[in-house]
């Protein structure tokens, strides 16, 4: 018997899963670990609370087997996390997250001093709040004797790699959301590691996904450890996502729209991001910072109850704006806030619910406005999948069919990139739009893009 390991390193939680030779899902196990938000703007989270999350589930996920039969492992991870190692290999600082949205200054430097244009021709893409090269620049500024010492540069699921194997290395699709890889010739950018001050030798060696970086022997194993993928490109290889005319959303912490293409797309609006896939081509892709986030912090803080509701009607009035953590795509503004607006006395707990899976699929919306052809039906994965109602609101709202993939898709893909195979999709559910529904979405989702401009100038005039 042989086994593969995916691993996707989110940020709420590490998902394992383990499968047999033909991508069949044998045992999963899943651990927590803390997000840090001492102040606005910051998110980061400790690389060594990955390690050990990631070392306690491979325990228990290959507990009753023989150890010997795990043949490859594949990990993808949180994209365009800054992990900092000092030259005997510990971290120096938190991981800063791609959430993280404190780089406002450094991102206007790159995008207006720098230009747009000449990040897109070195890159492939323009600057983001969460890319890792903002915060590079932040930390040289903010905190210099931490760059001073920094031996090695990585991202997130590269140091769970590097302590899987002593291997230090990235791969295509991860290295793309760094802002300083060359997404067009898929090798590091040597301009933008000039601009920022670091070198080739702090950096990883760059391979493709499904190649083999290392092995690992942790806990009596043999296997091979492949380059892995950031999770989005991890989730479409899990998914079946690797065709151009192709979509797949994937509803999790953040929420993304994955359109995958035969070659490199300088995009017209730089708001969609031009990345490499895990499958030796490129692909587009829009992210807003919080999807289904946005559902857990209605439960988790303000109702305190883990609230569900059925399909049922449109909200008329209510919207919701889901900025929690500012907004990357189309908008580009860390500094937005999300809002409720149109409470009435009226308005019962199932209502903020309802806006909330609207407010998402109306940001979803505002990602898809900007894909170059038409999608008529996508593939859907993440946690967000498991309410029936937002599938619905989501269904509704885009207009199109949805194909409802409940598994843990970056987790599977990794372990398909481990296997060197590809699996038909299982699909759970196709959800269907309503006709009505999706007529009145329209028009409420055309007063919703009235929101975010008066948000952004309430915000901008704060300062
Ligand atoms: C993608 C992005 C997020 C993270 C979440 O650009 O920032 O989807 O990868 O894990």
């Amino acid at each position: 018997m042989k086994y593969y390991i995916g691993i996707d390193l989110g940020t709420s939680a590490v998902k394992l899963i383990l499968t047999d030779e033909v991508g069949a899902i044998k045992q999963t196990v899943s651990k927590a670990y803390p997000l840090f938000q001492p102040q606005p703007h910051y998110s980061e989270q400790n690389p060594e609370d990955w390690w050990n999350a990631v070392c306690d589930s491979l325990a228990e996920l290959t507990a009753d087997i023989d150890k010997a039969e795990v043949s490859a492992i594949g990990v993808g991870g949180q994209m365009h996390g800054l992990v900092m190692l000092d030259k005997d290999d510990r971290v120096l600082r938190p991981a800063i997250l791609w959430n993280d949205t404190r780089t406002g200054k450094q991102t206007d430097f790159l995008n207006n001093e720098i230009g747009k244009d000449t990040l897109q021709s070195r890159t492939g893409n323009i600057a983001f709040a969460g890319f890792t090269a903002p915060k590079l620049l932040w930390v040289k500024a903010n905190e210099p004797d931490i760059f001073a010492a920094c031996a090695k540069i990585c991202l997130p699921k590269d140091y769970i790699n590097y302590k899987l194997t002593g291997v230090f290395a990235t791969d295509v699709s991860d290295a793309s959301g760094t802002l300083y890889f060359d997404v067009e010739h898929r090798c590091w950018s040597k301009e933008m590691l000039e601009l920022l001050s670091i070198g080739e030798a702090q950096l990883p060696a760059v391979f493709e996904s499904a190649q083999v970086i290392g092995q690992t022997t942790l806990l009596g194993m043999h296997a091979d450890v492949v380059a892995g993928a950031g999770d989005n490109a991890a989730a479409a290889i899990g998914t079946g996502t690797v065709n151009a005319g192709q979509c797949n959303i994937s509803l999790g912490t953040s929420g993304t729209v994955f359109l995958p293409t035969e070659a490199y797309v300088k995009t017209e609006n730089p708001a969609l991001h031009s990345f490499c896939h895990a499958n030796g081509k490129w692909h587009l892709m829009g992210c807003i910072l919080s999807a289904a986030s946005c559902n857990m912090w209605l439960n988790e803080r303000i109702l305190q109850s883990d609230y569900s509701i059925e399909p049922g009607a449109p909200n008329e009035t209510l919207f919701f704006l889901p900025y929690l953590s500012g907004e990357r795509c189309p908008h580009n503004d860390g500094d937005v806030r999300g809002a409720f607006l149109g409470l009435e006395h009226t308005t019962k707990r199932e209502d903020l619910v309802l806006a909330v899976y609207e407010g998402v699929s109306f940001a979803i919306k505002d990602c898809i406005a900007l894909c170059p052809d038409a999608i008529k039906t996508a593939t859907v994965c993440g946690g967000g999948t498991k309410s029936k109602a937002w599938m619905q609101v989501l269904a509704d709202v885009l207009g199109i069919e949805l194909r409802v993939i409940e598994n843990e898709g970056p987790a599977l893909g990794g372990a398909l990139l481990a296997a060197g195979i590809s699996v038909k999709p299982q699909v759970q559910r196709t959800v269907t739009p309503n006709a009505d529904a999706a007529a009145l979405y329209e028009k409420k989702y055309q007063k919703f893009k009235q929101l975010y401009p008066l948000l952004r100038d309430f915000y901008r005039a704060e300062d």
